[in-house]
């Protein structure tokens, strides 16, 4: 790795319409911590930049659909996502928003930079506009058909499924999402970026320079590249942003994709009154942490912008991960599909690294991955628990009861126990390898790889069976033991963090050093605390409780989406008169041996006492049928069910997720009262 003189790491800034979710921590935060606190471990100058994306139009759709105004919606999930984040550890130096005034200053400068050197082009072209709303479309305020993926729900800047980035012109079919309509053209005028100018240096620069980046990343690139770059306007027809800083301009902010990458030197002038550094000086080396989703803006609008503005320098790289999924499906805001953060937080208080560990084991590197509670619980239990806590509770708990807490002196080491000593300068340099090339899945895979060499050695080396016979030995062993402890403690404080600090005061150490790790640790007489569990196993019934809530979820999204039947041809009042249907009363109730639909029904219709075979057995069980007062169709045509002859039928609706449900009468009635 080159040795860069600091380090500035920035995260996406989230937009503020709504809380976080697995998926933010999975793709960007998680990895963008891990690596952040690797480097501070390293004693390198680092400046970690996070906030909140306040402008654009997700923010005023927030807004509209809750009746409030902007800056309430902003200001209220700023602050709930500032606090999830805070709790899962995420070590900002600043978490910072685009509302605040250094900001507004930062943006309205640079664009007035840009805007002064000639680099913006004026054009007036035919923009879509909604008649009813009386206001032009912008970005996410128009939908409609993909043009290069068919995806039917591709925003007016961006199509979220293949990642290219759109003008609202592109859409096929487009459609306002204020009110449905399909919009009219208007002409407006606007700046543009002429990426076609940048383009060669873009080219030169990612391709030939950059050819280290992720694939993925690479990848979106080249493709974007190859199609060719147009120029991109900047600026909207919106009335929340930052107003455009130009003499007649009214009416006119700021492309929210143009100003949020700013919000990033403005949270660093915040942070620091030496934020230049970070900002211009070639030996920084500048990290951008981002979803997919954002490739473009980051690897070629942003550098565009900072290439052509001619102070700053350019990304590094730009390690963007893929989507994590939840249960086999996009996570997805609006159809509250997604494991929440503050939701976590409060059901599974305490585990916040729980869910860093399987985040980052499972994180979407390479590929879109998929998050389902049964693996959070399976590594949770046989990787958490099973290795990591199991070795350290095994360690600290032999020295309390055999040495009263106090690490023994270790006699003559055997080859072995040197062998595993020197295994753990192994594995630091392979999770420093691994982390400095942005791979923290097989980083943290390393790292566990001590807890499961501690394991392995006490399995060995089984000082339990000794301790009569050989105490001297014992000593050495648990010696070892409580030396690859601590080491874990430092290896695993990015990804761990709460963790480490836990295991740091049951061993009784301050401070932690990373370029000691491989070594011995814990002097002979040191005193350890009594151990506490690390981790807790997590529960089928814990587990069960979420899923059952996805489930409702998903029943409710059906709901939502389901539209009734359509109507069937007309029927003729004689027609409708033949049906003799009455109140009736369920009797007894029995369901059909070897089937699992049929209930076996004796039914009251106030005119005899019959049997009915209905298909209601997967939605009411036997035992809470008698009683219930039901519609039934008495004069239907006989016929034999299973052997069994059925006098008629009972009447259901069947909801819009496939549930049965009687039609019954308003208020309990005579049986064979008549429906007509
Ligand atoms: O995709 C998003 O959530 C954007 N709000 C990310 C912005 S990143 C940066 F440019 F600010
Ligand atoms: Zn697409």
């Amino acid at each position: 790795m080159k040795n860069y003189k600091r380090y500035l790491v920035t995260s996406a800034l989230p937009y503020a319409n709504g809380p976080v979710h697995i998926g933010h921590l999975a793709g960007v935060y998680v990895p963008a911590d891990i690596y952040v606190r690797y480097l501070r471990l390293k004693k390198r100058d680092v400046a970690f930049i996070g906030g909140s994306d306040e402008h654009g139009v997700p923010i005023t759709i927030k807004a509209k659909q809750e009746g409030i105004t902007p800056q309430d919606v902003v200001d209220r999930y700023h602050n709930i996502i500032k606090t999830s984040f805070e709790k899962f550890g995420i070590s900002f130096d600043i978490y910072s928003r685009t509302t605040s005034p250094t900001h507004r200053d930062t943006a309205s400068g640079f664009f007035r930079t840009l805007y002064d050197k000639g680099e913006f082009i004026e054009k007036t072209s035919e923009q879509y506009y909604d008649e009813e709303a009386s206001q032009f479309l912008a970005d996410r305020y128009i939908t409609g058909t993909c043009p290069h993926c068919g995806n039917e729900n591709a925003y007016g800047d961006q199509c979220e499924k293949c990642g290219t980035s759109l003008n609202a012109t592109d859409l096929i079919n487009p459609r306002s999402t204020l009110s449905g309509n399909t919009p009219v053209l208007r002409s407006t005028s606007h700046w543009y970026l002429p990426l076609d100018k940048h383009e060669a240096f873009l080219r030169n620069w990612i391709l030939k320079e950059n050819k280290d980046w992720k694939t993925n990343v690479y990848g979106q690139c080249k493709s974007w590249l190859d199609q060719g770059l147009q120029p991109r306007a900047v600026s909207r027809d919106l009335d929340w942003g930052i107003p455009v800083p130009v003499d007649g301009a009214t009416g006119k902010v700021l492309y929210v994709w143009f100003d949020a990458p700013i919000g990033y030197i403005s949270a660093t002038k915040d942070l620091t009154p030496d934020w230049e550094k970070y900002w211009k000086d070639k030996e920084t080396c500048m990290v951008h942490f981002i979803g997919k989703d954002n490739i473009v803006f980051h690897c070629i609008i942003f550098p565009a912008m900072l290439k052509a503005e001619g102070s700053f320098i350019l990304p590094t790289n730009v390690p963007a991960n893929e989507f994590l999924n939840l249960e086999g499906d996009k996570i997805s805001t609006s159809r509250n599909w997604a494991v929440w953060l503050h939701e976590y937080l409060e059901d599974f208080p305490g585990k916040e690294d729980a869910l860093r560990y399987v985040l980052c084991a499972n994180a979407p590197e390479t590929k879109d991955n998929d998050f389902t509670w049964k693996d959070f619980q399976t590594r949770n239990n046989s990787e958490l628990v099973a290795i990591f806590g199991n070795f350290v509770n095994r360690a600290l708990v032999l020295t309390q009861n055999y040495f009263r807490g106090v690490v023994p002196k270790a006699g003559e080491l055997t080859d072995y126990d040197k062998e595993v000593l020197a295994e753990i300068a192994n594995i630091k340099k392979n999770v420093e390898e691994s982390l400095e090339t942005f791979r923290f899945r097989e980083a943290l895979k390393e790292a566990m790889n001590l807890a499961r060499l501690g394991n392995k050695y006490l399995a060995d080396t089984e000082p339990w069976k000794i301790i009569k016979t050989d105490e001297e030995r014992v000593k050495t062993i648990l010696n070892v033991a409580l030396q690859i402890t601590a080491n874990l403690a430092i290896l695993m404080e990015p990804f761990l963090p709460k963790t480490t600090e836990a295991l740091c005061k049951m061993l009784n150490i301050e401070a932690i050093d990373w370029e000691l790790i491989g070594t011995s640790l814990l002097p002979e007489g040191h005193k350890v605390n009594q151990p506490s569990l690390l981790f807790e196993k997590i529960e089928d019934t814990t587990i069960d409780k979420q899923l059952e809530r996805l489930k409702q979820i998903k029943i409710e999204n059906e709901r939502k989406n389901a539209k009734a039947e359509p109507q069937k041809p007309n029927v003729s009042f004689d027609d409708f008169t033949k049906m003799d249907i009455r109140i009736g009363s369920i009797l007894e109730a029995e369901k059909v041996a070897k089937t699992t639909k049929l209930m076996k029904l004796l039914v009251d219709t106030g005119i005899d006492k019959r049997t009915i075979v209905s298909g209601i057995a997967e939605h009411f069980s036997a035992e809470e049928l008698p009683g219930k007062q039901v519609s039934v169709l008495v004069n239907l045509e006989p016929r034999k069910i299973k052997g069994i002859e059925s006098q008629g039928m009972i009447l259901l609706a069947e909801d819009f997720t496939g549930k049965l449900i009687f039609v019954v009468p308003e208020k309990k009635t005579d049986n064979g009262a008549m429906i007509r």
